[in-house]
């Protein structure tokens, strides 16, 4: 099983009709669909992405879908995301599921990838916006130039949350650097 997949089999029963989710990473669009479709009429996806590219592919794919009217597509870095949901009146822990899929954009320039620090400061942010019962999402990938460096940021700063977040590491054991995926969830 892929770790997208096994991200998106924990989401599923946390997410409910009319929820606010985040896609931290929108890239192809493919999770943003997921999220809308999880959030219903009734909810809102936010999805960020550096790159413009990344987010006219996931507006074809919403428009394919007829979605498109449940995701607001921010063009800024992820880092940016406490403000931008702040500028849409979404404060704190309001958000029911964000979701980080890191890495480079699949089939672009693969030297524009996440990088350790900003991703740790938009998971600061996350943690912020994150509503009771809510999860966060990091898939991890070591395999490319700066992405063990990376994961091992994501896996030390999961380590270290407190109460009243959990965190959770989970990995292939038999495969050679493979993608992994952490969860963190506000307990109460
Ligand atoms: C692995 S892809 C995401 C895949 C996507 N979730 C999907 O369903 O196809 C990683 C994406 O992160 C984007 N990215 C890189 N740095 C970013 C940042 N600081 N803020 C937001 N997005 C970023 C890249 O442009 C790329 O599109």
């Amino acid at each position: 099983m892929r770790v997208t997949d096994l991200a998106r089999e924990f989401l599923r029963p946390v997410i409910s009709l009319g929820d606010i989710v985040v896609d931290a990473t929108a890239g192809t669009g493919q999770d943003t669909l997921f999220l809308s479709q999880c959030v219903g009429e009734t909810g809102r996806v936010f999805a960020f992405d550096i790159q413009a590219a990344a987010l006219q592919q996931t507006r074809d794919s919403l428009q394919k879908n007829g979605l498109a009217d449940r995701a607001i597509l921010v063009n800024q870095s992820h880092e940016q995301l406490v403000s931008a949901l702040w500028d849409a009146a979404v404060g704190e822990q309001a958000v029911k599921a964000l979701m980080f899929n890191l890495g480079y954009f699949p089939g672009g320039d693969q030297t524009i990838i996440t990088k350790a620090e900003t991703t740790i400061t938009a998971l600061n942010g996350a943690l912020t916006l994150l509503a009771a019962g809510g999860m966060i999402t990091v898939c991890l990938y070591p395999g490319h130039t700066g992405g063990a460096e990376e994961s091992e940021a994501v896996i030390n700063w999961c380590k270290t949350r407190e109460d009243p977040f959990i965190s959770h590491h989970f990995q292939t054991l038999n495969r050679k650097s493979p993608p992994t995926l952490a969860i963190i969830q506000r307990m109460r």
